[in-house]
């Protein structure tokens, strides 16, 4: 045995245990507001504890661990803590460009269903992403919107043929697999004139959209509706989208032939997918393993609980993404922009 390797091998178990369990306490920093009420100035435990309402011993040994884990940081000599602007930028503002709590509630709630995840590995049975902790669906919600916010309006839109004056003119849009409808709500709230309707086979998810648009104030332009990818209902629609969604369906190819029909015949189908390689190791990297573990635990076994025989995996990638665009009949397609985490495509018919 290498020592070398040996002591990088431990080194990586050690700060991957680390993580692990600090998932738990990056959700009730999210929870309690900890992380907000920090960012708002630097403060001593007591000080932190007092502006939360929650207990001063609990609190001082919550930040001590996230002091060592490099979330918020340590004023040794003033025993005070603080976070520093980047700190703040990804933990502590929901409605930033990233919010990584949203993550970490997505990550435990879809462990919740480890053991009957670990009983479909003994069976190949599917389970489906309505049988998941409601966590998994507002956690998903958490960790997408900040890049929807980001990039959907500013760099995605902009990137496709065509469609962003058709929104601002009044484009009718279908948003597929919309879950929560944090896309639906933003493209409601960026383009007024458009009349949107978004549907998730999920009703759990659908009733929870149809409260966040009321909270938003758009659910008069937003017709939310209970209905899977292959059998949602209109037509003519001058764009569609997916996000996130397309790699989970048991009948991805089903999907795209039924989104390829409720086009207009200039419509624009705009698919937004995990970032990938084409290969399992161009994957091999941080990004792949976050999603192959998301994939283990919702994706896949929400493929296989369809009817289709897919089970494409959240690191599809490109060339199995333009292989179901193609069986379906699209003959255009092209990759229109990127981010870290996703890869934004536009099919036409
Ligand atoms: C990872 S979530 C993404 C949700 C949402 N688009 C977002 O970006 O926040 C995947 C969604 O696909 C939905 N879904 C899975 N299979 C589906 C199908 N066959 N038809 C419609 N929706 C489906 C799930 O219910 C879930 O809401």
């Amino acid at each position: 045995m290498d020592e070398d390797k040996l002591n990088e091998m431990l080194g990586r178990f050690v700060g991957d245990l680390g993580a692990t369990i600090t998932a738990g306490g990056v959700v009730i920093g999210h929870r309690l507001g900890l992380y907000r009420a920090l960012a708002d100035g630097p403060g001593t435990a007591d000080e932190l504890a007092h502006r939360t309402g929650c207990d001063p011993r609990y609190v001082a040994e919550w930040l001590r661990g996230q002091g060592a884990g490099g979330y918020v940081t340590y004023d040794a000599e003033a025993d005070s803590w603080s976070m520093t602007e980047e700190q703040a930028f990804v933990l502590a503002n929901p409605d930033g460009a990233v919010y990584a709590p949203g993550a970490y509630v997505l990550a435990l709630g879809s462990l919740q269903a480890i053991d009957r995840i670990e009983e479909a590995y003994r069976t190949g049975a599917g389970v489906g992403w309505h049988e998941h902790d409601e966590d998994v669906f507002v956690g998903c919600e958490q960790f997408f919107r900040p890049g929807y916010h980001a990039n959907l309006v500013p760099s995605w839109i902009p990137a496709l043929d065509d469609v962003q004056a058709k929104l601002e003119a009044g484009a009718k849009v279908a948003d597929v697999g919309c879950g929560l409808g944090a896309s639906t709500i933003l493209l409601a709230e960026q383009f007024p004139q458009a009349r949107l309707m978004g549907c998730d086979y999920h009703d759990g998810s659908i009733e929870l959209a149809r409260k966040r648009a009321a909270d938003a104030g758009v659910s008069e332009r937003i017709d939310f509706e209970v209905a899977s990818a292959q059998d949602f209902g209109g037509s003519g629609y001058d764009l569609v989208t997916t996000f996130d969604c397309l790699h989970d369906m048991g009948d991805p190819v089903g999907a795209a032939r039924h989104i390829r029909q409720s086009l207009a015949d200039d419509g624009t189908w705009l698919i937004v997918e995990p970032a990938a390689g084409d290969t399992v190791a161009a994957n091999q990297n941080p990004v792949g393993r976050v999603y192959y573990g998301f994939s283990t635990f919702l994706c896949v076994p929400n493929a296989l609980s369809q009817s289709g025989g897919y089970s494409l995996g959240a690191q599809a990638g490109e060339k199995a993404i333009g292989e179901v665009v193609a069986q379906a009949g699209f003959t255009r397609f092209r990759r229109a922009a990127e981010t870290p985490f996703n890869l934004v495509f536009e099919a036409r018919p």
